[in-house]
């Protein structure tokens, strides 16, 4: 999957001239700006809705250039970089004195990641620089998978968006901030803790992390309300809505016991890579159906499905104070 020379000349332009830029990645879809340019990156904020105080990632195709960006290079990150860049890794460092802080939300610190999809090593590798990029969705709302998603809810606020069909994951990167001599966890993604604790030792859940301060609205959420619900009460649940005359939309790992009228059942599956890849576009799908409530089944507890229940719990509201950190 690669994009044309027209298509990535047409982009490059575009963020030369200090306009927005919609691309693949392996994970999610990014809107991006030249990450050098402050006006440009303000644009990012203005169109998402995204408050001004959120830090954004900044997108690289080498690691080379990593000296424009980052201060210091803490052991630990050099050790990540070199086993999962380029991939679904964004590491949390301290920023070079030069970067303006219109990227990092005021915070002494960078988000940085070498994506490895195709199309955003083509644009980036002809761009030369920096480019900043959030998910390409209105603040607070789901990351987009595909195009059309991002065509429905920016539309003509972007110059371009390069085309590289399904984003291959589907779930945002890992976020691993390596501030201050320790490794934490800051959002869970297709890289599990295990495999960076492989590389780096113990890897922190918790601790005085950089925090994106925030509202404590929901994040990664459709409109309609969510539920996490167990397997043996979806029927139940479900159940009970359709008796009241309610339209119900079920995210399971299985078929439905019966079908029901007013029910909307979509079978997920119970593969964590395979689930993931589709989760944004099902939970998009669930969200037009016009139903009063969507019930998704309750992920095993297993570091495979981590990522998965971590944005199910921030699109059902009930993520604790992590909600905000990883928001947007
Ligand atoms: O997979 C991804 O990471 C996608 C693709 C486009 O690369 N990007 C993405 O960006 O998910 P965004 O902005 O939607 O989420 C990045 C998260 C935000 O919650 C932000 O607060 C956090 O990373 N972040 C960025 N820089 C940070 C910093 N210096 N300190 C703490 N958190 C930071
Ligand atoms: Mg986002």
């Amino acid at each position: 999957m690669r994009a044309t020379q027209t298509e990535i000349e047409e982009a490059v332009e575009a963020l030369r001239a200090g306009d927005l830029v919609v691309f693949p990645t392996e994970t999610v879809y990014g809107l991006g700006a030249n990450a050098a340019n402050p006006a440009a990156v303000a644009k990012i904020f203005e169109v998402k809705g995204r408050p001004p105080n959120h830090p954004l990632i900044v997108h690289l195709d080498n690691p080379r250039y990593l000296h424009r960006w980052v201060a210091e290079m803490p052991p630990a990150a050099e050790a990540l970089a070199a086993k999962f860049w380029p991939g679904p890794l964004t590491l949390i460092l301290p920023k070079a004195e030069s970067v303006n802080e219109v990227v990092t939300g005021g915070q002494d610190s960078i988000g940085m990641r070498v994506p490895s999809h195709p199309i955003a090593q083509q644009l980036l590798n002809a761009f030369g620089g920096g480019i900043a990029a959030p998910s390409a969705n209105r603040f607070g709302r789901l990351s987009p998978t595909r195009p059309e998603h991002v065509r429905d809810e920016l539309g003509d606020a972007v110059r371009v968006i390069l085309d590289g069909g399904e984003a291959p994951i589907g779930l945002e990167s890992t976020i691993v901030s390596c501030l201050g001599g320790r490794v934490q966890l800051l959002r869970p993604g297709f890289i599990t803790r295990s495999q960076l604790e492989a590389v780096v030792g113990p890897v922190a859940l918790d601790g005085p992390a950089p925090r994106s301060p925030g509202d404590r609205a929901t994040h990664y959420a459709p409109s309609t309300p969510l539920e996490i619900v167990s397997s043996d009460d979806l029927e139940l649940r479900a159940g009970e809505m359709v008796a009241r005359q309610e339209k119900v939309a079920v995210l399971a790992m299985r078929p439905p016991l019966q079908t029901q009228r007013n029910m909307t059942w979509i079978n997920a599956g119970k593969r964590p890579d395979a689930y993931a890849h589709h989760l944004y576009n099902h939970l998009r799908t669930l969200d037009r159906a016009g139903c009063a409530r969507i019930l998704v089944q309750s992920p095993p507890q297993e570091e495979r499905w981590a990522a998965i229940l971590d944005r199910l719990q921030r699109a059902s509201g009930m993520a604790e104070d992590s909600l905000e950190l990883s928001a947007g």
